[in-house]
């Protein structure tokens, strides 16, 4: 962002701050040997998911010590604030602990239950993501938009699959199977916060999960809204960040997306 004079930029100022920083702790401890613990069979967190979300807690506590903060890893505080950061630490942890690089830091700012501000920084690009509500979103500075891809036939898209996909059976399965058969592409990064920038900045035309969390999302919901995605539920409804499941597209490929989608569930409750 380059104007100095708006309205968030102390917010701005600190969370970049505290999104670097964190981000130099995960290049710093990449591809060394790490203490990994499992919150589920699949779902691994390590001493450095800790250690980010510690930095990024005390880092936004120091600037603003009457804040609430929801961190995916149990350290957030609260305050009773009007105003809460939402933090994943360390977003894609199965990529950083195999050495794979594709992680980030995702942080977001909600202010009396709407979500203000976002940024996202992939450490190993150097790529930072920003917006705040009514700036526009930007990479590095520069302002992005989505893409104007106009059909999903076109259209690159990307999901990911949340951590109980072995024993739940609502676990996207029939829908990558829905989107696989109509779209040019679709890629499983697994780091979602990265996934939804991508949508935000054009090099992806659509993004879905099911099962996600408010710190998976945060960040990417504000910097794809303000850089002009459409953003609902797989049924095209208005969402929140606090919705499990989330469509986000460029929104020429929203309608299509909404009836793949459609499909993909009743195949699910009808087994057809
Ligand atoms: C996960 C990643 C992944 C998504 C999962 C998330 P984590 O977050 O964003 O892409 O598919 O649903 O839980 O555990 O790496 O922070
Ligand atoms: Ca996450
Ligand atoms: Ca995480």
């Amino acid at each position: 962002m380059n104007d100095t004079n708006f309205a968030y930029k102390n917010f701005y100022d600190v969370g970049v701050i505290a999104a670097k920083g964190a981000g130099q702790i995960q290049k710093n401890r990449v591809n060394t040997t790490l203490n990994i613990e499992f919150k589920g069979q699949a779902n691994l967190v390590t001493e450095v998911d800790k250690a980010c979300e510690k930095f990024i807690v005390d880092t936004i506590s120091q600037a603003f010590p009457d804040h609430d903060i929801m961190g995916e890893e149990g350290l957030g505080t609260r305050k009773n604030s009007e105003y809460k950061w939402i933090i994943d630490p360390l977003d894609g942890t199965t990529n950083f602990a195999h050495g794979y690089p594709l992680f980030c830091v995702s942080i977001a700012l909600e202010h009396q239950g709407q979500i203000i501000g976002g940024i996202v920084y992939d450490p190993n690009r150097d790529e930072l993501f920003t917006a705040f509500r009514g700036y526009g979103a930007y990479l590095n500075g520069q302002k992005i938009s989505v893409s104007t891809v106009p059909t999903l036939e076109q259209g690159l898209l990307a999901t990911g699959f949340a951590y109980n996909f072995r024993t739940n059976r609502n676990n996207n399965f029939d829908h990558f199977f829905a989107v696989m058969q109509k779209a040019q592409g679709v890629r499983r990064d697994g780091v979602a916060a990265i996934d939804i920038c991508y949508v935000a900045c054009g090099r992806y035309d659509g993004f879905w999960e099911l099962g996600l969390f408010p710190w998976d999302t945060g960040a990417g919901f504000i910097i794809a809204s303000e850089a002009g995605a459409t953003v609902t539920r797989f049924d095209g409804s208005t969402c929140t960040v606090y919705d499990k499941d989330l469509l986000i597209t460029n929104g020429k490929i929203h309608t299509e997306m909404v009836h793949l989608l459609l499909e993909g569930v009743q195949k699910r409750q009808f087994g057809s």
